[in-house]
């Protein structure tokens, strides 16, 4: 063993006594027989005495003979598949120093958007195959054998052989190209140092469009041929994106060129390949008349998210996949910053808000995990692509941010990207960086947020003129966690003029503060109003005592507070609601103050909320169901009279997301009016589609409501939807179709929907707007449905994460403890990494939303409270 091949089995990483330096890559895809064949020369430094070699390599064919360590022939070569390595042995030790390791290998162009994969798009009628890579995060080893992992990076260098009248990109600019009839070979510049995760090929036929940044680099948008019109939002928000990026790091743009392309098949919504960005179609391209404002939003969110990476991420590697969140929440987070600076009146810090929600709303699980976490397996990684590395890792930095200061943090950033560029970098690394420019305990106040899964609650309370503080991990399920953080706490009293800070370090502390209060208020202690975490910039969520929350009531009403503190009391107050500290009958009564509110921002939290509320509502007080929807519809109605279905002249960007937004709500919540008027301008837009009564914008709430009123016995509506999907070429309207099919309350019809997702007409990459949509009456049939067909979903989703999707929208909606253990039991024996978590996390939500409609059902004054708020709003 000791000397064998077998020793090297069972790793989380690759031994470290021979790195890669360079890669020269010569790849030849056969897009019609989906194949490719390629010859890989690696430089390679050996730096401690091996007789072995041992790399990355998956799903290929590699020539044994064409095998040579210099000239050296190997005597044994082992692939073992389930470790995705390859290790080679010499019949002698190797040389320390430089070596080139040659090799042919072929493939497969496979059909599961990762690694070296075709994707399918149209061309005069005509189906066409395209060559695409998705190499994050362990797929590179799929295309060619190499050193996968990001800290081993190293100069690329590649060459192509590709039909000749094709397009072909990749990450650096053409070098040379000779055409021998009917193929040509493109050589590519060699790349500056770079991880595997990053290098990138596209090949098929395109049309683009080009401009350029204030230091010259050249940005191109790349789309379907005829369709550039559609890359110029994208394309302009990508040139402004680098140059505010180069001022915000300091650091010029890496590369030469920048390329970004949409790609009909694509498993995530876009990915950082260093100089040519891939996309989906929906995340790339915005048309004027085809686009809502919430696809233009997308557009720029992603660009700038992308383009962010090309320094954090790209330039600044991750050490290991532990890392991943420095690059995911920075990127997330700098996007926000990006587009707030190009489209202030998007207001998109307070959007920034819907991130943390999401985080703080997986982190309350018992099944989430600490930022950092630990990796042993490749198969492991995608599963962190989740909530925890982008939301809260993003929100973490914002927090972070807010307690330093906006110009000492950039400061700090600019010197860890100069310190670390071309190289790679750990969470700590960062934080001893930020720690030496600001002179605070960066390190011990972040760490606690980052090795640390969970957040705190604060409970707040007024004691005299002692404002008492406690924290306790909050979890969904009600049980109080063990953790305690250094929580940066923040408050004001009476007004925002004067805000208090400091650390929370243990688990009470008191604040004295006569003055404060004095001073704000002038007509006493009555009226006062204390709101911690000011404008949400913590992570954490406050339980106030019934003093304070009832001065926060006030609060509202008088419209004292910050857009982004109503927010935070609402979501705050709902989580608190479903961990079952406080009354569902006290979140209906806060939710009553927000009835004058008319803040896109606001109001897609207040909405989201009533949802949630409506949907436990059905399984917990059938009885009361219809009272508490009316009046979560007349909580949302007002706002949406005003707004109306048609878009008015000048009205601002949140209005248009806005209106979209209550009238989703309004369907979803059986408001009859709304699903009426949907349903006739429905059918208008049915007979033409260029009229102006269903613009992009309001078109899915149609949708909605059609499939509302669809029935097996009254179909039409479904057929008529389903027309409007294939005769449309735009993957924005499909995606607005989809998302609508399995929303009727017809049991037979959301099954026909969930089968129509194995048909050829919907992509892969497509499956979980279906899922997404299915409806509450649909839950059971779609749960039997994916018993039924799990084979088939496992084998084709199985590589991404997608199939998490399958788990999480069919599992999540039900709320019983028989139905959690049900779907266990069917799992026991099925169970794959890919998706154990969302499995367990599914199944947490169902356990938790049980327990939280026993709690709702022994409310001693629901009904009662329901109905004075119904009457009062009468
Ligand atoms: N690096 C990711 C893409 C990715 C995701 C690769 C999962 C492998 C597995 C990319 O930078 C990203 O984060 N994309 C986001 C879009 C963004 C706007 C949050 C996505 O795909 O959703
Ligand atoms: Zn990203």
């Amino acid at each position: 063993m000791a000397d064998s091949p077998a020793q090297f089995r069972g790793q989380a990483r690759l031994p470290r006594f021979a790195a890669p330096l360079r890669y020269d890559l010569r790849l030849r895809p056969d897009l019609a027989a989906c194949t490719f064949s390629g010859a890989a020369a690696v430089a390679v430094a050996v730096s401690a005495p091996t007789r072995f070699l041992v790399l990355n390599a998956a799903e290929l064919d590699v020539g044994r003979a064409s095998i040579r360590f210099q000239d050296l022939a190997p005597t044994d070569v082992t692939q073992f598949e389930e470790d995705e390595i390859l290790v080679i042995g010499f019949d002698r030790e190797l040389p320390i120093g430089e070596g080139v390791l040659a090799m042919d290998f072929t493939g497969t162009l496979n059909d599961q958007m990762r690694g070296f994969y075709r994707s399918k798009y149209v061309c005069n009628g005509e189906s066409r195959n395209m060559a695409v890579t998705q190499f994050e995060a362990a797929d590179a080893r799929r295309c060619f054998p190499c050193w996968d992992e990001p800290a081993f990076k190293a100069k690329f260098k590649l060459t192509l052989e590709v039909p000749s009248d094709l397009v072909a990109l990749s990450n650096m600019p053409v070098a040379k190209e000779t055409v021998s009839g009917p193929i040509k070979t493109v050589f590519y510049e060699e790349s500056p140092l770079m991880s595997t995760y990053l290098v990138a090929i596209v090949v098929g036929l395109f049309d683009y469009i080009e401009s350029s940044t204030s230091e010259g680099t050249k940005v191109r948008v790349y789309t379907q041929v005829g369709k550039t019109n559609q890359g110029k939002f994208a394309l302009d928000v990508g040139v402004k994106s680098l140059d505010l990026y180069k001022d915000y790091f300091a650091t010029p743009y890496p590369l030469p060129k920048l390329d970004m392309i949409a790609i009909p098949d694509f498993a995530a919504g876009a990915m950082e390949n260093y100089g040519l960005v891939t996309y989906r179609e929906t995340a790339l391209l915005y048309d004027e008349l085809l686009s809502s404002a919430s696809n233009k939003q997308q557009v720029a969110i992603t660009v700038a998210h992308e383009l962010a990476h090309q320094w954090f991420g790209n330039l600044v590697t991750m050490e290991w996949w532990t890392h991943l969140w420095l690059n995911e929440g920075f990127a997330s987070w700098v996007s926000y910053l990006a587009v707030d600076s190009l489209f202030p009146e998007w207001n998109n810090w307070t959007q920034f808000l819907d991130e943390t929600t999401s985080g703080l709303r997986l982190d309350a699980l018992a099944e989430s995990h600490p930022i950092e976490v630990e990796i042993n397996h490749a198969s492991e990684i995608d599963a962190i692509f989740d909530s925890i590395s982008y939301d809260k890792g993003a929100s973490v930095i914002r927090m972070l941010q807010s307690y330093l200061g906006a110009e000492r943090f950039q400061k700090a950033l600019a010197s860890y990207i100069k310190k670390y560029a071309y190289s790679n970098a750990k969470t700590e690394d960062l934080w001893a960086v930020l720690e030496e420019e600001s002179g605070e305990p960066v390190k011990d106040l972040m760490t606690t947020w980052t090795k640390q899964q969970g957040y705190p609650v604060i409970y707040a309370k007024l004691n005299g003129h002692d404002l008492e503080l406690e924290q306790a991990q909050f979890l969904s399920d009600g049980s109080s966690g063990t953790g305690t953080w250094i929580v940066p706490i923040t408050f004001c009293c009476g007004s925002y003029d004067a805000q208090k800070k400091f650390l929370l370090k243990e688990k009470t502390d008191k604040m004295h503060i006569k003055e404060f209060t004095a001073s704000q208020s002038s007509d006493g202690d009555k009226n006062i109003w204390i709101k911690l975490n000011i404008d949400q910039t913590g992570f954490y969520r406050v339980k106030y005592d019934d003093e304070l929350a009832a001065g926060l009531v006030n609060a509202i009403k008088a419209k004292k507070l910050s857009l982004m503190d109503k927010i935070g009391i609402v979501e705050d107050s709902y989580a608190l609601s479903v961990a079952r500290k406080q009354t569902l009958t006290s979140l209906l009564r806060l939710l009553n103050a927000y009835h004058d509110e008319s803040d896109y921002t606001v109001l897609s939290h207040v909405t989201s909320v009533c949802l949630s509320i409506s949907k436990i509502s059905v399984d917990a007080t059938p009885d009361l169901n219809n009272d508490i929807k009316q009046l979560l519809i007349n909580l949302l109605l007002p706002a949406a009279i005003k707004l109306g279905w048609d878009p008015k002249d000048g009205e601002s960007h949140l209005d248009v997301m806005l209106r979209s937004l209550l009238l989703i709500a309004l369907v979803r919540l059986g408001h009859n009016e709304t699903i009426n008027e949907g349903v006739r301008r429905f059918h208008i837009f049915f007979e033409d589609r260029k009229t102006s009564l269903l613009p992009p914008d309001t078109r899915k709430a149609a949708y909605l409501a059609v499939m509302r009123t669809v029935s097996t016995s009254n179909r039409s509506g479904y057929d008529a939807l389903l027309k409007i999907y294939r005769e449309t070429a735009e993957p924005q309207e499909k995606s607005r179709v989809l998302g609508s099919l399995s929303s009727s309350p017809d049991k037979d019809i959301v099954l026909e929907a969930l089968n129509f997702m194995f048909t050829d007409e919907v992509r892969n990459q497509d499956s979980y707007y279906i899922l997404g949509g299915i409806s509450l009456e649909g839950r059971e049939v779609a749960w039997t449905w994916l018993k039924t067909n799990w084979d088939h979903v496992l084998k084709t989703w199985r590589s991404s994460s997608l199939i998490s999707d399958f788990i999480n929208s069919i599992v999540s909606p039900f709320t019983s403890e028989e139905k959690a253990a049900e779907v266990s039991e069917f799992f026991a024996c099925r169970i794959k990494p890919s998706f154990l978590r969302a499995l367990k996390q599914s199944l947490e939500r169902v356990r938790i939303s049980a327990r939280w409609i026993e709690s709702i059902r022994s409310e001693p004054s629901l009904g009662e409270a329901v109905q004075e708020l119904l009457q009062g709003a009468a």
